[in-house]
């Protein structure tokens, strides 16, 4: 059976949580390996609207292992939110498991977030302000508290006190009294601790044992391939790595274990936060896009940019994933636009003309989109269902993309509810597991 990982392809917003909801009903273990609540995963389930921000998609069918792995950093207060959430909507949350090697996300964390945003004041990157940076930066530096250390006071003290100094120290200049009162920390740390003991595990040995019994494993990542933190836009990115290489690190599994790897992508794009973006529109069909496709922040609310298609963005996001296969949504949010621009070179200062994803900074943050123009359609193309429900110019698009990417296209999304999709393809082998 295989291991699927299922990545952001673009900045993103991309809508991974309703294709893993989808594909996790086939699933026994669902793994959330980077990424914090920064992610915002919306899922539209009998009109019910559930969102998530730690708790992995599948945690809507009983039973289902649904796991937060290493890689995870945790805020425990927002953990436990969702997790009461959920409980008042009698959904069962047994099934949930916390990594114990996952960092949490302290108090400072969010404090040092926002101090460091206001300290690059126009430069921001325009973080989500949810810890995220710092917490990661504790963890390479080893000063990182771990969910096993909410379970042991002497221990939880210990390792606060070490890391609260230095951050007493940068926090001066921007924080009126940047205390951080020690006790009361540990002792609201150890309550998040005693809540979330019942769900805190050995998670790689969980994944590995389902993989050994030959069950269906899905790596379930956040953000998109253009905010990693190597391959990304650095530095307008995020401080882990959404790619699917991840999944190794982030689950604690070795590559053969992942053996697909869907990358997910509207059929335009949109970003959230500061950095470059060649295809931003900055006019009404921009406004138009964002309007009809809801373009506002699952986690922030902030406006989303918005932008046409960037096939070399997209071809670059194949090859640093491995992608085996694509899932294009919102693809019903197109409908009604005469002509579709689809970028598929770049221009730069002095004529100059690339079609690979520059890896330089101030090449890519001076590169505009050269595109082409496809016919639209004017359908409304919400109930199609196969792919041959859809209108010529839709399956033209779709087919342009998959051939601009040399990836096939095996989903589409044509609405935000669970059923608005198309399975383009059926020789997938997670249907021939079915
Ligand atoms: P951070 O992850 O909060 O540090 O934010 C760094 C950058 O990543 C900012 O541009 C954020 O807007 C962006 N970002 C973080 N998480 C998401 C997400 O789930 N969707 C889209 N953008 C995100």
């Amino acid at each position: 059976m295989p291991g699927i990982c299922i990545v952001g392809a673009q900045w993103g917003d991309e809508g991974k949580g309703k294709v893993v909801d989808l594909v996790a009903e086939r699933a026994d273990a669902i793994v959330r390996f980077q990424g914090g609540n920064n992610a915002g995963h919306t899922i539209i389930r009998d009109g019910e609207v559930f969102k998530f921000h730690l708790i992995p998609s599948g945690i809507l069918y009983p039973g289902k292992r649904c796991i937060i792995g290493n890689g995870v950093v945790i805020d425990p207060g927002v953990l436990t939110d969702e997790l009461d959430a959920l409980k008042a909507r009698k959904i069962d949350t047994s099934g949930l498991r916390i990594s114990a090697n996952a960092h949490v996300i302290m108090p400072y964390h969010l404090l040092l977030d926002t101090a460091g945003e206001t300290k690059l004041g126009k430069l921001q990157i325009g973080t989500t302000r949810r810890g995220i940076g710092p917490a990661y930066a504790d963890k390479a530096a080893r000063l990182g508290i771990r969910m096993q250390d909410l379970l042991d006071e002497k221990i939880l003290k210990k390792k606060i006190t070490a890391a609260i100094d230095p951050k007493r120290l940068s926090l001066r200049p921007y924080v009126k009294d940047p205390s951080l009162d020690l006790q009361s920390m540990t002792e609201a740390y150890l309550t998040y601790g005693h809540r979330l003991e019942r769900h805190i595990a050995d998670t790689a040995r969980i994944v590995w044992d389902a993989l050994d019994a030959d069950k269906l494993v899905i790596y379930e990542g956040a953000q998109g391939a253009l905010l990693d933190i190597d391959h990304g836009t650095y530095p307008f990115v995020t401080s882990s790595n959404p790619i699917a290489g991840a999944a190794c690190v982030g689950a604690g599994v070795g590559p053969k274990d992942v053996n697909e790897v869907w990358g997910i992508a509207k059929a335009y794009v949109t970003r959230v936060g500061s950095g470059p973006f060649p295809t931003e529109l900055h006019d009404a069909v921009g406004e138009e896009i964002r309007a009809r496709g809801g373009e506002f922040g699952t986690t922030t609310g902030r406006a989303r940019r918005t932008g046409w298609l960037d096939i070399p963005a997209l071809r670059y996001a194949s090859r640093i994933n491995g992608l085996t296969s694509l899932a294009i949504t919102k693809l019903d949010v197109l409908s009604g636009f005469e002509k579709i621009k689809v970028c598929t070179a770049y221009s730069g200062p002095d004529d100059a003309a690339f079609t690979d994803f520059p890896y330089h900074q101030s090449v890519l943050h001076h590169a505009k989109g050269e595109y082409i123009e496809l016919d639209g359609w004017t359908e409304d193309i919400g109930d199609c269902r196969t792919a041959a429900d859809l209108p010529q110019a839709a399956r033209d698009y779709l087919d342009y993309i998959a051939e601009a990417v040399g990836v096939p296209v095996v989903l589409v999304g044509v609405g935000p509810g669970r059923e608005q999709v198309i399975w383009m393809q059926d020789s997938l082998p997670l249907a021939e597991a079915a």
